[in-house]
């Protein structure tokens, strides 16, 4: 069953997962900006805030805190723990810098590269693009110095939105009233969607869930993969701006917006889907395939033998066969192989070892090996993980061991360490 993934708006589609930095100036329109961070998270974006030190006078730290779900920036000078390169660190980790309201303050110091605090500091260090809600009376706004700085900014390849023409707090009406929030969030789209995703180009094939293998029309043999890492992943991959098909085995999990899944119950369906999803650049098999079926799955279902006095235990052997190995098979040479080929280790013990004899014996690149205990993974949200990738030659793969995090943030860390390993724009085979 194929569907195309439908959860979610168009802004949803463009948002989920995209990293925002918010910069909140000091004009009366910032206490639009708390419900413009409500909308972005809602769609799906992370969204991090500077405050200048007008800005905290218009509204608190604590409601941009509360509203993001994270710490709000607001002084340089505040050279405490990871706030001494913050306004590096910002600029680099987004997707986009928002500056809403833009003063005309703001605006004037951007134009001449001016970094006297954290918001025109990281604005100066950005290399992402950025987005202006400029709000201001409208005498400021016609300032030919504020024009001059405009059409400076525009020439550095600074995006307006706005402002409107309308009423304005002094009770005056004009030009220079802040574009609506649903406003700011269609530009934010628009000039999110016309930058390339670090996988734009790349066709990603990804595996996810269980697979239930029938015993009978009542009975499977399966296991406890909740799909919510493999869905995770797809969904990061579509939004790095991946073609990506999904192969999905049975799971409560919706299917990612943006991706073409195909769902599938048993191993040999998963591999066959697979096998139509090539060619791809990238395989990740995150599917925890059943390693075995029943040999011989019986039309009826298989009835309990009926208990008589003095009749002991009849019990019920079951033979099964070995399933398709679909990691080892989309590792195989050949002119079908993708270029990158990550496997899934979910291990019980000996976490590394396992994991890197899989990595030998299946031929894939990468191993995400985790570890299963206590039922942890199998359903959780986070995931503990160690990166594995092939050495050269013979040589022992390479180990990283990543700190515990949601299952969302392993994804755009995979699909960062993916980006950095193959260059996108790339055209499948
Ligand atoms: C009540 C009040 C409202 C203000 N509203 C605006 C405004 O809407 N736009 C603007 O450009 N400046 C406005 N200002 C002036 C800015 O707050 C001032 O230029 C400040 O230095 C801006 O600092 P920032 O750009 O670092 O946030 C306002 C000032 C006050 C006292």
């Amino acid at each position: 069953m194929r569907d195309a993934g439908s959860e979610g708006g168009a802004d949803a589609v463009a948002l989920r997962g995209r990293r925002i930095l918010l910069v909140i100036a000091g004009g009366i329109a910032a206490y639009k900006c708390l419900d413009l961070i409500r909308r972005l998270r809602e769609n799906g974006a992370h969204v991090r805030c500077i405050l200048t030190a007008a800005g905290a006078a218009f509204v608190t730290p604590l409601s941009v805190e509360t509203l993001a779900g994270q710490a709000v920036y607001t002084d340089t000078l505040a050279l405490t723990g990871e706030s001494e390169i913050a306004h590096i660190k910002l600029g680099q980790e987004a997707d986009i810098v928002v500056v809403a309201p833009a003063t005309a303050d703001i605006m004037a110091r951007m134009t001449h590269g001016i970094a006297d605090d954290l918001a025109t500091s990281t604005l100066i260090a950005a290399d992402k693009p950025v987005l202006v809600a400029s709000a201001m009376n409208t005498r400021m706004w016609q300032h030919p110095a504020t024009e001059r700085n405009r059409a400076r900014l525009e020439a550095d390849g600074v995006s307006f939105v706005g402002p409107n023409d309308g009423p304005l707090a002094e009770g005056e009406s004009g030009p220079g009233r802040m574009a609506e929030v649903p406003e700011i969030v269609a530009a934010i789209v628009d000039v999110l969607d016309a930058q390339p995703g670090p996988l734009a180009g790349l066709r990603v094939l990804v595996t996810s869930g269980p697979t239930y293998e029938p015993i009978d029309p009542v009975r499977f043999l399966g296991n406890r993969s909740s799909g919510k890492q493999g869905h995770a992943i797809a969904a990061a991959c579509a939004d790095a701006g991946a073609d990506v098909v999904l192969v999905s085995g049975p799971t409560a999990e919706a299917a990612p917006a943006g991706v073409e899944t195909v769902r599938v119950e048993t191993a040999a369906e998963m591999l066959a889907a697979c096998e139509e999803g090539l060619p791809a650049d990238i395989a990740i098999c995150a599917a925890a395939v059943s390693d075995w079926r029943a040999a011989a799955p019986q039309d009826q279902k298989i009835k309990k033998p009926r208990r008589g006095k003095g009749r002991g235990d009849a019990g019920l052997t079951l033979e099964l066969a070995e399933n398709p190995d679909i990691l080892a098979t989309l590792s195989t040479p050949g002119p079908k192989r993708p270029r990158l080929v990550i496997g899934f280790a979910a291990e019980t013990e000996d976490v590394e070892a396992n994991a890197a004899a899989k990595l030998a014996a299946k031929g894939c690149d990468w191993i995400l090996a985790n570890k299963v205990a206590e039922g942890a993974v199998f359903g959780d949200d986070e995931n503990l993980v160690h990166l594995l990738t092939r050495g050269a030659g013979d040589g022992a793969p390479g180990v990283e061991q990543w700190l515990r995090m949601s299952k969302a943030e392993v994804a755009a860390r995979l699909v960062q360490r993916i980006a950095d390993a193959l260059p996108s724009g790339t055209e499948t085979a």
